[in-house]
């Protein structure tokens, strides 16, 4: 890591030189809108969970940044883990790394209570998707830049391929899939397309992709860019496992504790904005202009309706902040 000027100065100062040199070094990934997660996240006492752990960047602005403040951090990925644990080796005593899915996350609550022991859960953060470096190992098959075997599991040691996946899928499915995820016109045929070829690698799959969809259709960046999207967030049940993370996430927080979910997917985004909106209104079915009479009760409040997004700056020295929207909740005491 590189040197951090730790002489005398406002605290403030020597939290963004530590913060930037931490950026400047960090080559697994470049984590987005993290002041805003620092500052959200705040200085009280308790326990952040950090649902995504990735490489260790939210986790260790915030350590740096709060000193009352613990991290449980979740991934499901062994090599993410095995980053962060490294990054993080000098806040060791406010830090636990555990292996998991975030859809289990009351579960992983569960196994590591010693570790929250009296602490409430302050916050909850989800930073969806897969990591730079998750993208950028050529064996793991995320990206269609690189030639490898199409696994795209972020947890290798479980569950079937994307190659399996292609397989088995039936072409109704598949094609259901392609369409959620924008390939509205083109979904039947490369559905068809994709599960006659059986792709092996992922240069297979950009070959069909390139083969069906003429390269003036391709509106909104590359076409096999969604392709492998939808194919990746099947392989990792990632709807099912947001849907789980958000109500298991309510389930844990400590009254006032922080909901922070950054998604960089439309339909994602939606989820978690309709989650957030029920949480507030407490599925109230009453006409909007009348007092609520049906016994709602909100389980979150909000400070805005609308996400928070990366500023121009961050956006030009990380091209990944472009599509970020981060959303927040504050869980209401029962
Ligand atoms: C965008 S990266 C997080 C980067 C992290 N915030 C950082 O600062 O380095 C997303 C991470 O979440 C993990 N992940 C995605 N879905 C998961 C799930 N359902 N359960 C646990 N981990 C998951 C991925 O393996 C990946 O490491």
């Amino acid at each position: 890591m590189a040197p951090v000027d730790e002489s005398p100065g406002p605290a403030g100062t020597l939290r963004r030189a530590r913060r930037d040199a931490s950026i400047a070094v960090d080559t697994y990934h470049v984590p987005v809108l993290v002041d805003r997660i620092v500052e959200l996240v705040g200085a009280g006492r308790g326990v952040l969970i950090d649902a995504t752990l990735g490489g260790g960047g939210h986790a260790e602005a915030v350590l740096r940044a709060h000193e009352q403040v613990r991290v449980l951090g979740i991934d499901r990925d062994p090599e993410a883990r095995a980053a962060a644990t490294q990054r993080l080796a000098e806040h060791a005593e406010r830090v636990r790394v555990v292996a998991g899915r975030f859809g289990d996350v009351r579960g992983v609550l569960e196994r590591n209570e010693d570790f929250v022991a009296d602490d409430a859960v302050i916050g909850v953060l989800f930073d969806l998707g897969v990591s730079s470096r998750q993208l950028d190992a050529p064996e793991r098959g995320f990206s269609l830049r690189v030639e490898a075997p199409l696994d795209m599991r972020m947890d290798p040691t479980q569950g079937i391929t994307a190659a399996q996946y292609l397989a088995t899928v039936s072409e109704g499915s598949l094609a259901a899939l392609l369409r959620e995820n924008g390939e509205t016109r083109f979904a039947g045929t490369l559905a068809r397309a994709i599960i006659a070829a059986s792709p092996q690698t992922t240069g297979d799959l950009v070959a069909v992709v390139d083969r069906v969809v003429p390269h003036a259709a391709r509106r909104r960046g590359p076409s096999a860019v969604r392709v492998f999207q939808a194919i990746r967030r099947a392989v990792n049940d990632e709807e099912t496992e947001l849907r789980d993370g958000l109500e298991g996430a309510l389930a844990v927080l400590g009254p006032g504790g922080a909901l922070l979910v950054i998604s960089y997917h439309s339909g994602e985004d939606r989820v978690v904005k309709h989650f957030i909106r029920d949480g507030v209104t407490g599925g109230c079915t009453c006409p909007p202009d009348l007092p609520c009479v049906c016994g709602a009760q909100p389980t979150l409040r909000i400070r805005s309706s609308r996400a928070l997004m990366a500023s121009a700056a961050e956006v030009a020295a990380n091209a990944r902040a472009r599509s970020a929207r981060l959303r927040v909740g504050w869980k209401v005491a029962a």
